[in-house]
């Protein structure tokens, strides 16, 4: 485990090194570490408020760095700090930090600040608050990799410090079947972002017309494939620019986006019943618009149990709108939230949508690196990077939480996101504790503004599939027997 990172096909090798890790772990004497819940969400609130004050200036929104300053997240930073204690790294932040004024700050606001940093970097919130005195820190251990604490499923990583296992290093359960769907005969797979499993089994997808793009075509974008694979039927010719968000509702409707907009077509939200009629259409034809009853460029789709629509609009970073906006069960406009934005709470590209059982909207905030939960009147509950640089969420029944990413990329520019790799990770939707990761094997990502897996949706059987922009159609993928 020298290269950058874990090399793909260690998976295996991997789950059994964590295995061995952690049965070893198992020995060593107790004590308190980062993923006790050291912190309440109430200190690192504040701490996002004096770290946007004081520290983000130098060390950026997404706490990556920027030229001397070093990156406060990701996997050289925890590598970096793995070991050491929390004591410590308040007493390093304290005595030199603010570059331009170290300890120009009161104790209590430095432990904030910590708190923040433990959040953002994924370490779970408790019930106690984080002392501002590092003699009282000193026994809380910066453990980056450890496991939660919940057992083996929480298996994060290894103990020893391999430093680019950082992030990505949960394990791999699953084997893929990139062959599973068979179009009609003539047609070829296009590129996906929308893929979904309906009551019977079925596989739903959007499409786009056997390429990037459903402009000119006259193919059926939306697909029906049986629960083995084999083609059912099409429909959506001619309504479609550029299908994004696909969403299968509690009636089986078939909900698609459409993220572009030209000459009278495009940034609509269709619902369709299970032969395609179209039940719904919210926005109208070509008019890319962020109002009431118009979209931009509707990203995605997603109807709660009791038929309240959320719709997140906004496709391209830079451009307004970054928002959600929220319909009644007969489609009448609620309300919307969100602006665009780095901080918590505002949002750039909201790509994807999932709900969990409670009723918590997740956020797939793509370009800012992480997944925004809100309550339904769009008050914010949590934001969590620990699941990649989101571009597709789904929610199983388990209340496990699948997030995709097809974007992460060292360099600067698109999809910056140094230190995380693209794929699929798995957590609780609950605890935010990731305990897997199926590693995308593209070649070489960083020459690629996408790879792998965008769309997601996972059956009753706990079968993933994952539907692709570059590579196109859909993986499969089911559990290691
Ligand atoms: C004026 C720019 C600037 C500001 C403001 C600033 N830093 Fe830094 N920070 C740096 C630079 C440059 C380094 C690298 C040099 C060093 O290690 O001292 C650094 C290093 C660090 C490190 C060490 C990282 C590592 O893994 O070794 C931490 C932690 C840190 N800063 C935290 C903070 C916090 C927290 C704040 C806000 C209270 C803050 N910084 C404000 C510029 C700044």
């Amino acid at each position: 485990m020298t290269g950058r990172f874990l090399r793909p096909a260690s998976g295996r090798a991997l789950a059994a090194f964590a295995l061995a890790a952690l049965v070893l772990a198992a020995g060593e004497e107790g004590g308190r570490s980062v993923w006790g819940g050291v912190y309440t969400e109430a200190q690192a609130t504040r701490g996002a408020e004096a770290y946007q004050a004081n520290c983000q200036s130098c060390h950026g929104a997404q706490l990556t760095g920027q030229g001397e300053a070093k990156p406060l997240s990701g996997a050289s930073f925890l590598s970096g700090w793995n070991g050491l204690s929390v004591g410590d790294l308040f007493e390093r932040i304290r005595s030199t930090m603010p570059m331009t004024a170290p300890k120009s700050l009161p104790r209590d606001t430095y432990a904030d600040i910590l708190a923040y940093l433990l959040k953002f970097n994924g370490f779970p919130a408790g019930m106690g608050e984080l002392p501002g005195r590092a003699e009282r820190l000193a026994d809380i251990r910066f453990d980056a990799f450890r496991t939660s604490g919940l057992g083996l499923a929480g298996a994060r990583a290894v103990t020893a410090p391999a430093p680019d296992a950082g992030p990505n290093g949960a394990p791999n359960p699953y084997v893929a079947d990139a062959g599973f769907l068979k179009p009609p005969p003539g047609r070829t797979l296009g590129s996906s972002s929308g893929v979904a499993v309906d009551s019977r089994g079925h596989v739903w997808l959007a499409d786009r017309c056997s390429a990037n793009s459903c402009e000119a075509s006259g193919l059926d974008p939306i697909m029906e494939f049986a629960a083995d694979g084999a083609f059912i039927k099409a429909f959506g010719r001619g309504l479609f620019l550029f299908p994004h968000g696909l969403f299968i509702d509690a009636q089986d409707h078939v909900w698609v986006t459409d993220a572009q907009s030209r000459a009278g077509k495009g940034a609509q939200v269709f619902e369709f019943d299970q032969n395609g009629a179209v039940m719904r259409a919210l926005g109208k034809p070509g008019v890319s618009v962020a109002g009431q009853d118009t979209f931009a460029e509707p990203s995605a789709v997603l109807v709660a149990r009791d038929g309240t629509v959320f719709v997140a609009d906004g496709h391209t970073q830079g451009k307004d709108p970054a928002r959600i906006v929220k319909f009644d069960a007969r489609g009448r406009f609620l309300k919307q939230w969100g602006v665009r934005g780095a901080a918590p709470g505002q949002m750039e590209v909201p790509h994807a949508l999932a709900m969990d059982s409670g009723g918590r909207l997740f956020v797939a905030d793509r370009w800012n690196n992480r997944v925004q939960i809100f309550d339904q009147e769009g008050g914010l509950l949590a934001t969590w990077p620990q699941f990649g640089r989101p571009s597709g969420l789904y929610i199983d029944r388990t209340g496990t939480l699948y997030a995709t990413d097809s974007e992460s990329r060292q360099p600067e520019g698109y999809g910056h996101h140094p230190g995380w790799r693209r794929g699929i990770w798995i957590g609780s939707a609950r605890t935010g504790v990731v305990t897997g990761f199926i590693p995308d094997l593209a070649p070489d990502p960083d020459k690629q503004a996408t790879s792998g897996a965008e769309g997601i949706w996972v059956d009753r059987q706990g079968r993933i599939y994952a539907s692709r922009v570059l590579e196109k159609g859909v993986v499969r993928y089911s559990k290691k027997p």
